[in-house]
């Protein structure tokens, strides 16, 4: 337990001045807080951690005095969540979007891989195995510059089908997303190393958000099979022979932009893609979902269900497509012609 005695009293006071209730807020019944025996009231209205297991890395969340208007402040070294100002998600407004012709398809490896699947506290997280040999996926193409290994898939959803998504689309959520991270393997020895800061190009995030629907994309359905192992904080399952090739929608089409990951630190290193079609997820996937817990066996407190970060500005920054709006339906050719372009002047070298 590194010595972080006295910020939470900051954060408190802090609250405080913005007008919440903290004795209502932190101490007692509050489930968001680490083991309530633990806090004690010093006096001022103010409260300090008096130590024990739980650690200020774990100690963050959705809601209240740990959610993420206060992810910057509970930990120096995620300051970008408050500071950052090419932060994700963001809201992809149609309006707004670049086509660029640039924009490559993007590659993911057809093999299959295995790793476990877990349940962190925060979210539902499948890790690849380290390096079981052939199980190794890249992910290039698109607007990447580098070769990307993968790692993880995250899971954000809600209690309620009408939010859930991270990534919203014309101001609109959906029920769920799943996000696919990989991390640059041409500069970069490992994820950790990648997210860290002051790295550039570090990840990239797949994001393919979840419509309901009837039938399921299979893929899916192999992940959210072993959700019952996973209800509570820190149980983990093995999970096989998972193609995210067939987990990605039938579209070649997507939106991307710089941005961050979307838990603390907010790393500001993440090419996020947003595929232009959802995957579909049945009710009874999402009520599994819904089923799991934020806590352990002893004290599951909340459930983990909302577990997404609302959006943040795009402050100037723009989201590109591959998506030719203006080509005609069944036209080969796009409307983008270039009638006008620039040319290089020829220089008289200097006598
Ligand atoms: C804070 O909330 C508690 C419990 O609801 C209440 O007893 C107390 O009076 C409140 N304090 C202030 C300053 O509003
Ligand atoms: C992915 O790239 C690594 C080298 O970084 C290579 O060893 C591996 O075979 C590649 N995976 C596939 C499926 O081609
Ligand atoms: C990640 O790579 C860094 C730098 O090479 C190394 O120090 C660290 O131990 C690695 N971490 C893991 C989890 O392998």
């Amino acid at each position: 337990m590194k010595p972080k005695l006295g910020f939470l009293s900051l954060m408190c006071q802090l609250l405080f001045l913005q007008g919440y209730n903290c004795t209502w807020k932190c101490p007692s019944k509050n489930p968001q807080c680490p083991n309530h025996n633990e806090m004690q009231q010093d006096g001022s209205g103010a409260y300090v951690y008096s130590g024990g297991s739980t650690s200020w890395e774990d100690w963050w969340t959705y809601d209240g005095i740990s959610g993420p208007d206060f992810w910057g402040l509970l930990n120096l070294e995620w300051s970008l969540c408050s500071k950052g100002r090419r932060q994700s998600p963001v809201n992809i407004d149609p309006a707004s979007l670049l086509y660029d012709p640039s924009l490559r398809p993007i590659h993911v490896d057809k093999i299959r891989v295995s790793g476990v699947i877990s349940n962190t506290g925060h979210g539902v997280i499948f890790r690849a195995s380290a390096s079981v040999p052939g199980e190794i996926l890249n992910i290039s193409g698109g607007p990447l510059s580098y070769r990307y290994r993968f790692s993880e898939i995250h899971l954000h959803f809600a209690r309620s089908d009408d939010k859930g998504s991270e990534h919203l689309i014309a101001g609109s959520h959906f029920p769920a997303e799943l996000q696919i991270y990989g991390y640059n393997s041409d500069l970069y020895q490992n994820i950790t190393e990648a997210m860290s800061l002051q790295k550039n190009q570090g990840l990239v995030g797949i994001s393919i958000l979840l419509q309901t629907g009837d039938l399921s994309n299979p893929e899916l359905r192999i992940i959210t099979s072993q959700l019952h192992k996973i209800i509570h904080r820190g149980q983990e399952a093995p999970l096989k022979f998972l193609s995210l090739r067939d987990l990605m929608p039938d579209t070649s089409y997507y939106m991307t932009y710089e941005g961050s990951t979307t838990m603390p630190g907010c790393y500001e290193t993440v090419t996020w893609i947003i595929m232009n079609k959802p995957i579909y997820v049945t009710k009874q996937q999402l009520f599994a979902l819904r089923r799991l817990m934020q806590g352990d066996e002893k004290n599951p407190k909340a459930p983990l269900a909302d577990n997404f970060r609302p959006t943040l500005d795009l402050n100037q920054r723009s989201i590109r497509t591959n998506i030719d709006f203006r080509r005609k339906p069944g036209s080969e050719c796009p409307s983008m012609t270039r009638k006008m372009h620039y040319q290089a002047n020829v220089f008289q070298s200097g006598p």
